[in-house]
């Protein structure tokens, strides 16, 4: 594992130390997007791109930062007062530790070195790979043992209140329990997830476009006040519910004189999305990829459509996918206004798909796409010196 030595080697010659070292996977989202913050079902694995921390502890309370890929310092004194975020990668390990001292964890000074290969503004949750090496590292070099959905909930916490994004908890709850081989149907609201197996006969591939437009962040929050509001007026007939979850499309449609065209077009795409993925899990369960390929299908067009996070680059990331062969299923993932698609692609045909959807993206747009062939990778863990 060239990554570990190299990562100890960079530690040792900044901190004059040997260090632990601890990963946590990216994710990719197979179906179930913009669920998790509505109480819903979301399909993730984690995948084979990783952030990297290395961590020692120091005598004094002090945490100072490193990372690889800014080449830039921070730091924080846990003794003194909380700082305020900076809007820089600091604020993900910075808001983490904030996080774990408010839980009460009593964390020890440290000297910590980051380095992330997941890539940055795909939609591949590289916020939370940061977010939750940090905290396996921290928690762990202080002697805590918290519960991996306690660390799931205080990264998320991290996000939305230091980093100010109001994200669900799909990317950290699977960066913490992603398994080998398998996507997780989870249960956003309780919190409980069954494992599904992804068929080797067909290849996960993401297409990166590349672009990541400026509105991202601000629509997210939008879209989530947009949901916040179709509960509110729903409640008023519907008193029991507490999510766009609770709400079914027949009771959506019988309500929907209650929502201006926005808002319904909003909660449309939640409760229909929520159906769209219990019933492609079945369909995985059953060994139906083609049905699960035309749930992919029918999400991206409700992104598209009705909750109007897609783009350009992506739409047309996904055209030009279902003119490859093999093709079962393409939609965008993860919050969107760019970032990557990810495709469902019979393994026979994945090779040649990924050469030809990136000459096609680059003749349509003029830049070159990554394309990454994945595997759904473990849940985020210590590395052991024996795997040098
Ligand atoms: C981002 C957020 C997640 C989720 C997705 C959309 O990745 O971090 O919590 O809401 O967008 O499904």
């Amino acid at each position: 594992m060239r990554q570990l030595s190299t990562i100890v080697e960079r530690f040792r010659d900044r901190f004059g130390a040997v260090p632990r070292v601890y990963r946590a996977p990216g994710r990719v989202n197979l179906i179930g997007e913009h669920t998790d913050y509505n109480d819903g079902f979301a399909m993730p694995a984690a995948i084979e791109f990783y952030c990297w921390v290395a961590i020692s502890p120091r005598e004094d309370r002090k945490l100072c930062l490193y990372s690889e890929e800014f080449s830039s310092e921070s730091g924080v004194d846990l003794a003194a007062d909380a700082p305020a975020p900076t809007k820089s990668w600091s604020d993900y390990p910075i808001g983490v530790t904030l996080q774990l001292e408010g839980a009460g964890f009593h964390l020890r000074g440290a000297n910590l070195l980051i380095e992330s290969e997941v890539p940055m503004g795909a939609g591949l949750s590289s916020s939370a790979a940061i977010e939750v090496a940090t905290a396996l590292a921290l928690a762990e070099q202080s002697g805590a043992k918290p519960e991996r959905v306690q660390l799931a909930r205080l990264c998320q916490k991290a996000e939305n209140e230091f980093v100010g994004a109001r994200v669900g908890i799909m990317d950290q709850f699977v960066s913490l329990h992603g398994q080998k081989d398998h996507a997780l149907l989870l249960d956003c609201r309780s919190l409980t997830f069954e494992s599904l197996a992804i068929p080797d006969s067909v290849k996960l591939v993401i297409s990166n476009t590349m672009v990541k437009h400026e509105l991202a962040s601000g629509e997210y929050n939008h879209r989530r006040a947009d949901c916040e509001e179709a509960v509110r007026r729903l409640a008023t007939v519907l008193p029991g519910i507490r999510a766009l979850r609770d709400v079914s499309p027949e009771q959506l449609e019988k309500h929907k004189g209650l929502l201006t065209d926005v808002i319904y077009k909003r909660a449309l795409h939640i409760v229909s999305e929520n159906a769209r993925t219990l019933d492609a899990a079945a369909a995985l369960r059953a060994g139906d990829i083609d049905r699960f390929g035309k749930r992919m299908a029918e999400s991206h067009r409700s992104l598209r459509d009705l909750y109007e996070v897609s783009c350009m680059e992506l739409d047309l990331m996904v055209d030009l996918a279902y003119q490859q062969k093999g093709v079962h299923g393409a939609r965008m993932t993860g919050g969107g206004f760019g970032g990557a698609t990810i495709n469902l692609v019979d393994a026979r045909f994945a090779g040649e798909f990924k050469e030809k959807i990136a000459k096609a993206y680059q003749h349509e747009t003029g830049l070159l796409p990554q394309i990454y062939i994945c595997k759904p990778a473990e849940g985020a863990g210590p590395l052991l010196s024996s795997d040098v």
